[in-house]
């Protein structure tokens, strides 16, 4: 391989790895952080849910929560301070509890009935120093799950609460959230509850050009890419609806193109030749947002905002 191209590769690596801590985003991060934090001090741990579509960043918060407080190992035991597990598929009590007894490093998690599944998980949380249990991907749990079925999952949930008497936050789409519809009981344990929504260049548009900013700055190039000059803004937002996995999507492989081309910044042909690629079968638009002249981008958005 040649040289330029590790070049390439560190820096596609350190794209790939910008993460932005935008207003909306920190908040979120602090409420996780008050439920791991403030729970031992309350007589019933403070519980949270996060819930957004798919690509606003919600397994993207996760981990910027959890690399605060990474697992360590000591000569006799391992601490997990914050314990991540997804909900599996097929999606069932006992895999749940499997897939946490697997996250604290647990042999055999599969083995045994739920209960003893269960006892050796409060055990292990216990042994392990767990402060904070977060369930990404919980709709599986409950979509498309009759109301019995719903409430089943809310008693395994809340008695593995009370037993471990450690916070849980519940993170996925927002069919995740019928579990606390369905469960006064369970509702109350969950005073804080969050949604994540796409960034809307219209009603807010200095978030997004905040936000542009912020990610053109991590970007590794030697010239401005200009995200944030006259109409870009605009053609970023119709070209990836606000959502933040489309918009990485976009500038990851532009960002790709111009250090191929080895060119100073990003241009705009890069990236409407990304949307063409990438984008461009899902947004299914009239025209590709970075082709167009500026008036006609004018128009578009004129007509966006008129039947709002
Ligand atoms: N704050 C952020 N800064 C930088 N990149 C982000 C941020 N939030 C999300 N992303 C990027 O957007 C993409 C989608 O994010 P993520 O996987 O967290 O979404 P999600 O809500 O968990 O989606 P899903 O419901 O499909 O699992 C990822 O590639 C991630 O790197
Ligand atoms: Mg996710």
């Amino acid at each position: 391989m040649s040289r330029s191209y590790d070049d390439i590769r560190a820096k596609l690596r350190l794209i790939n790895e910008i993460c932005v801590h935008y207003p909306a985003f920190n908040s979120i991060l602090r409420d996780m952080e008050r439920c791991l934090s403030e729970s031992a001090d309350m007589a019933e741990p403070l519980c949270m849910m996060v819930t957004g579509d798919t690509g606003v960043g919600k397994s993207t918060l996760i981990s910027a929560l959890y690399k605060t407080r990474p697992p360590s190992t000591t000569s006799d035991r391992v601490e997990v301070p914050i314990l991540v597990a997804e909900v599996p598929l097929p999606a069932t009590i006992g895999g749940l509890i499997a897939a946490l007894l697997a996250g604290l490093g647990a042999p055999f998690p599969e083995k045994g009935t739920i209960e003893y599944k269960r006892r050796r998980l409060i055990e292990l949380l216990a042994r392990c120093q767990t402060l904070l249990v977060i369930l990404d991907e919980f709709q599986h749990l409950v979509e498309r799950g009759t109301r019995q079925r719903i409430e089943t999952v809310a008693d395994a949930l809340k008695t593995l609460i009370n037993h471990s008497r450690i916070p849980f936050v519940l993170v996925g789409m927002p069919a995740a959230r019928s579990v606390l519809e369905y469960s006064p009981q369970l509702s109350g344990r969950f005073p804080i509850r969050r949604e994540i929504i796409p960034f809307n260049w219209l009603d807010r548009p200095l978030d997004f050009e905040r936000l542009l900013e912020c990610f053109e700055k991590s970007l590794p190039f030697e010239k401005s890419s200009g995200f944030t000059d006259e109409s870009i803004p605009a053609r970023f937002f119709l070209a990836t609806g606000g959502n933040f996995r489309a918009f990485v999507t976009l500038v990851r492989d532009a960002s790709r193109s111009a250090l191929l081309q080895d060119c100073a910044c990003i241009e705009r042909e890069q990236l409407a030749c990304s949307y063409d690629k990438l984008l461009a079968k899902n947004r299914r638009l009239r025209a590709n947002p970075f082709r167009e002249t500026d008036k006609a981008i004018e128009h578009w958005v004129t007509n966006l905002k008129e039947p709002r």
